[in-house]
């Protein structure tokens, strides 16, 4: 009988550097984890480095490879907040007299390019041409055909609209790309799920101080991105940034946050996807 697709997921790495040798020894222990308990792919939901350096993504990309993970099949990443705004240097240089917003949108994207063509493998499988995002991944395992929709989610910094960085938004470019017909027609029979960094949930609490800043984790233009995952099926949308392991549903869809390696290193999501459409999911632990 063909097995189930297995699908693990952790997020928000916030990888600083090769001096956190436990974090990294974690990471090796994840990795061999999955591969002994025969993981048939992987996906990390953003924030792979804590202060936006190449240096980080080299150290995941090292890790990936060393364990047989560095493969178009095997892995898809996006990219956090923490991966594309350098929030230190943004204040640093912001000059209320030149606000500049758009060079700064733009330097975002740009950014945001640079962590698709250096990940191009687990992007696009090596060429360099169509590295960006969107992107559409369809694998096809013996049991079903997979449908990987990821989108940026990393909204610029801005002083007023996103002082902390950590404020999402969807171009609505990327919704328009993702929902055009010719990604409905290669999606049509696949088991779709959606994957970006923000969280379409907040989850604050009714304290006062938690609510004057759920506004700046947001995902500004959630409802539509919501509207986008119900028009092309999504079944399940996986998601970071909140550091909390939680799912929960919207309009049929199950969302599941993937917690934080950085937090909790020995916990990931396990989302078990059968033949017929259905699907399971549950957060598990490393055997320590
Ligand atoms: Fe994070
Ligand atoms: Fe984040």
């Amino acid at each position: 009988m063909k097995h189930d697709v297995h699908i693990a997921q952790i997020s928000d790495l916030h990888i600083a550097g090769s001096g956190e040798g436990r974090q990294l020894q974690d990471f090796d222990r994840m990795l061999e984890h999955l591969n002994v308990s025969g993981f048939d792919h992987l996906v990390i939901s953003g924030d792979l480095s804590d202060r936006g350096r190449t240096e980080d993504w080299e150290i995941v990309r090292a890790k990936l490879e060393s364990h047989g993970w560095y493969h178009w099949e095997k892995t898809t990443v996006v990219a956090g907040n923490h991966d594309l705004i350098r929030l230190e240097e943004e204040m640093r240089f912001y000059n209320a007299l030149n606000p500049l917003q758009g060079l700064r949108a733009r330097a975002c994207r740009q950014r945001a390019e640079s962590f698709c063509r250096f990940f191009r493998e687990l992007v696009t499988g090596g060429d360099d041409a169509d590295a960006r995002f969107p992107f559409i991944k369809m694998m096809h395992f013996p049991a079903a055909t997979i449908g990987i929709v990821a989108c940026n989610s990393v909204h610029a910094w801005s002083p007023t609209d996103n002082p902390l960085g950590a404020r999402g938004n969807i171009d609505p470019s990327e919704l328009r790309a993702i929902t055009s017909p010719e990604v409905q027609e290669a999606l049509a029979g696949s088991f779709v799920i959606g994957l970006c960094h923000h969280a379409l949930k907040v989850y604050g609490t009714d304290r006062l101080l938690d609510q004057a800043f759920d506004w700046t984790m947001e995902l500004k233009n959630r409802h539509e991105f919501l509207q986008a995952m119900v028009e092309i099926g999504a079944r399940v949308v996986l998601h970071g940034h909140f550091h909390r392991f939680q799912t929960y549903r919207a309009e049929g869809v199950e969302f599941v946050n993937g917690g934080s390696f950085r937090y909790a290193s020995s916990r990931y999501s396990v989302l078990r996807i059968a033949g017929d459409g259905s699907f399971t999911q549950e957060f598990a632990d490393v055997p320590s």
